[in-house]
């Protein structure tokens, strides 16, 4: 995903991204960073083997399994697998989730609702829809990938 990883580092630098997680720890170290840098490192970081993922709450994970694979069609939510692939594994511009912290993704969710992540726009369409308890279940699904 070395796609994916350029533009989010692109992102940091002209703050264009701006949560407040992003803001105290990534706005700084990406103001040093150059393109040629930036290229280099979303290489690195995407030539790694990814991490297995870390079991979440047992429950949750059954719930959303459904969410990731099929969406929500009464509430034109797609399928996250559609574009995150059956995996979670991702793609291109697609962002793996495979293993990434629930935390994190739950708080991914929620900012795509507000205008600090501006380029999450096909995100925003897709989580308006879904409620606080189906957001937290399919953050705990992909991190047991
Ligand atoms: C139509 C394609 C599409 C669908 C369907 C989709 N996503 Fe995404 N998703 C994206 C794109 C593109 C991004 C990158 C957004 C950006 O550049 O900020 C993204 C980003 C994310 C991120 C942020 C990851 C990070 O590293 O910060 C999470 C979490 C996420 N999606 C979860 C989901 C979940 C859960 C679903 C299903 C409910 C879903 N997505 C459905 C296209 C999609």
């Amino acid at each position: 995903m070395p796609l994916y990883l350029i533009a989010q580092l692109k992102d940091f630098r002209s703050q264009v991204r701006a949560e407040s997680d992003v803001q105290a720890y990534m706005w700084g170290v990406s103001a040093l960073l150059d393109d040629s840098m930036i290229g280099q490192l979303a290489d690195y970081y995407a030539s790694q083997m990814p991490a297995p993922g870390h079991a979440g709450n047992r429950n949750l994970v059954e719930a959303s399994r459904k969410i990731y694979q099929e969406g929500i069609p009464a509430r034109a939510v797609r399928a996250c697998a559609s574009c995150h692939g059956d995996h979670a594994e991702g793609a291109s511009v697609f962002p793996r989730l495979a293993g990434q912290h629930a935390d994190y993704v739950y708080r991914q969710l929620k900012v795509f609702a507000t205008r600090l992540r501006p380029h999450g726009v096909l995100m925003k369409n897709e989580t308006a829809q879904m409620s606080e308890h189906e957001l937290r279940a399919v953050a705990q699904y992909v991190q047991s990938l």
